[in-house]
């Protein structure tokens, strides 16, 4: 019996997640799952290049292209369930899929924000943004989480989070950077390979991780 989980990685920029999935895999670290494919929302995502550099099929799907939100979500489903997918990952994917998506696959999908949620996260809080937003209120922390996605946008149960400190003199640059490299490239992967081996358990909308 062939048990191996099928990860389709979403993105639409630079793809650093990405590569730490692809990182992690390589190190035999993503359990039972195997990166199948990566479906890019932007045609010129450098994630593609990072993709197809280690072999793995790439897709796009234009947000672009599609009139709305229900429409684009409509032909992401249907793309998903053409590949098969068995973990979905939102790796820097910057669209929010609606309902159409997030129900036919709930309990599959996580997503990585750049924050300590409920902190700084929903709709406007993306990319460089969500930092420049954590310097203005002046927190002394701020970090990364991943959670599973639903239609309410950063607003599912919460899989791993990992604080990192803020300094004074940091730019949203500087600390997006030591967010990524201290926080989210560690528990994407950790927390990609725990559903992967179904080590995750949601009651109550928490998430218990069974060892
Ligand atoms: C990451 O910091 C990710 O957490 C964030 O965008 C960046 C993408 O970088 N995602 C969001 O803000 C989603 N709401 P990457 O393309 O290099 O992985």
């Amino acid at each position: 019996m062939n048990n191996t989980k099928n990860i389709v990685v979403l993105v639409s920029g630079g793809g650093t997640n990405l590569q730490a999935l692809i990182d992690a895999q390589n190190r035999g670290e993503l359990g039972c799952g195997k990166i199948s494919c990566v479906i890019a929302s932007k045609a010129d995502a450098y994630a593609l290049t990072r993709a197809a550099d280690n072999g793995i099929k790439t897709r796009t799907l234009i947000r672009k292209d599609y009139a709305d939100i229900a429409s684009y979500s409509i032909a992401m489903r249907d793309l998903l369930i053409e590949e098969e997918a068995d973990v979905i990952v939102y790796a820097g994917f910057m669209t929010i899929l609606d309902e159409n998506v997030c129900d036919a696959f709930a309990g599959k999908m996580v997503n990585v924000h750049p924050a300590l949620i409920p902190s700084f996260c929903g709709k406007g809080f993306y990319g460089l943004h969500v930092h420049e937003e954590a310097l203005k209120k002046g927190v002394k922390v701020s970090g990364a989480t991943v959670h599973f996605v639903t239609a309410e946008c950063d607003a599912g149960p919460i899989i791993l989070q990992k604080a990192v400190e803020v300094m004074d003199n940091d730019t949203p640059e500087t600390l997006q950077r030591r967010i990524m490299e201290q926080a989210e490239w560690k528990i994407l992967p950790r927390a990609v390979q725990l559903l992967c081996d179904d080590k995750i358990v949601i009651e109550d909308g928490k998430t218990c991780i069974k060892d």
